[in-house]
C-alpha cells in the first residue's frame, strides 16, 4: 500500500487521486480534518482522534461517512507495512455540489481523502537549543475547537512567524495565550506546568492530553489554567505540542530568552517520559 492514498472508497497512487472543482472543500473550505500519527505501523490513540473527527463533523453538520471499524480498516491499510513514524492526513469535505452556494446542498455525499507521510525525526540541534516563537494577535474565528480545513488565519500566522525566523506563532486572545498556529501551549512557572483549559478558543490536542496524562502519572505538578500574556513572558519554560512536532521547547520568545535560554529541566523530564511511552507502543 506504500505510496497509495485513499479517496472515496479506493486506494490509488496520489497522481491518480482527483476530485471535482465543485467540491465544497475546494470552493469554500467546507470540511474538517485529522492528523493521526502511527508508530511502527500502529495508529496512535485512534479512538480519540476519531472521536475528535466525529465532534468536528457534527459541529459543521457533515454526517460521519464511516463507522469506527470502517475508519480503522481504511487507515490501517495506509500504515500497516511502515516501520517509520508516520502521520496520516485525513480530510472529509461536505462533498461535490451542483453549483457554488454557501448554504448546504441537498443529497450531497461527503468526500473522504487520506494519505500518509513520514514524520521526520526531530532535529537533534533543535532539541538541544530549542526553537524561537513570536506572539501574534489571534485573528482566528470563535470555533477553534473544530479541526476545520479552513486554515487561512493559521497559514498567515505561521508564515508571519517564519518571516521572523521563528518556528511558531503563539496566539494571544483577550490578554491570554491560547495555543500555537498549529500546536498546543504549555508553560512552566514556579515549577508548575500550566496549559489553557479546553474550550472553543483552542484545538483539544491529543498530544496535549498525553502530556497531561504523563504529568499526572509521574507526579509532575500540572494545572489547566488560562495563561496571561504577561505570565507567558515571565515563564521559566514554554513548550509546544502536536502530533507531528511532539513536544518542542521554546527558548526564545520575541527575541528574548525564555528562562536560561536553553530547554528546561521539566521539558527534559517530559520528553524522556514521552519517548519511553512511545517506545512502549511499538
Ligand atoms: N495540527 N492546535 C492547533 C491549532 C493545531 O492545528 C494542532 C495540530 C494542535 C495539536 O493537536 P494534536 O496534538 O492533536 O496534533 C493544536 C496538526 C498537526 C496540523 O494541522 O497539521
Amino acid at each position: 500500500m506504500m505510496g497509495q492514498v485513499y479517496l472515496n472508497g479506493n486506494f490509488l497512487p496520489i497522481e491518480q487521486a482527483q476530485i471535482s472543482v465543485l467540491d465544497r472543500g475546494f470552493l469554500l473550505g467546507d470540511g474538517v480534518y485529522e492528523v493521526i500519527p502511527a508508530f511502527g505501523g500502529k495508529l496512535f490513540r485512534l479512538t480519540q482522534h476519531l472521536q475528535r473527527l466525529d465532534n468536528s463533523l457534527s459541529a459543521v453538520r457533515i454526517p460521519n461517512p464511516h463507522t469506527l471499524t470502517e475508519w480503522q480498516e481504511i487507515l490501517q491499510q495506509l500504515v500497516f507495512d511502515q516501520d517509520d513514524d508516520i502521520s496520516i492526513y485525513l480530510q472529509v469535505t461536505r462533498g461535490v455540489a451542483p453549483k457554488r452556494d454557501h448554504a448546504f446542498p441537498e443529497k450531497v455525499i461527503p468526500t473522504v481523502f487520506a494519505m500518509s507521510n513520514t514524520i521526520p525525526a526531530p532535529d537533534p540541534a533543535t532539541l538541544e537549543q530549542g526553537v524561537s516563537a513570536i506572539t501574534l494577535d489571534d485573528i482566528r474565528w470563535k470555533r477553534c475547537d473544530i479541526k476545520a480545513i479552513t486554515l487561512l488565519a493559521n497559514v498567515i500566522l505561521r508564515q508571519e512567524a517564519h518571516d521572523h525566523d521563528a518556528a511558531e506563532a503563539i496566539l494571544i486572545r483577550d490578554g491570554n495565550a491560547m495555543e500555537g498556529a498549529a500546536s498546543n501551549l504549555f508553560i512552566v512557572s514556579a515549577d508548575t506546568i500550566y496549559t489553557p483549559p479546553k474550550g472553543p478558543q483552542l484545538l483539544p490536542g491529543i498530544t496535549r492530553d498525553l502530556v497531561l496524562e504523563l504529568s499526572h502519572r509521574h507526579g509532575m505538578v500540572i494545572e489547566e489554567r488560562n495563561i496571561s500574556e504577561q505570565s507567558l513572558h515571565c515563564a521559566q519554560e514554554i513548550w509546544l505540542t502536536s502530533s507531528t512536532k511532539e513536544i518542542l521547547p521554546v527558548t526564545q520568545l520575541n527575541n528574548n530568552p525564555v528562562g536560561h535560554g536553553t530547554p528546561g529541566k521539566h521539558w527534559q523530564q517530559m520528553i524522556r517520559l514521552y519517548r519511553d511511552y512511545k517506545k512502549g507502543l511499538r
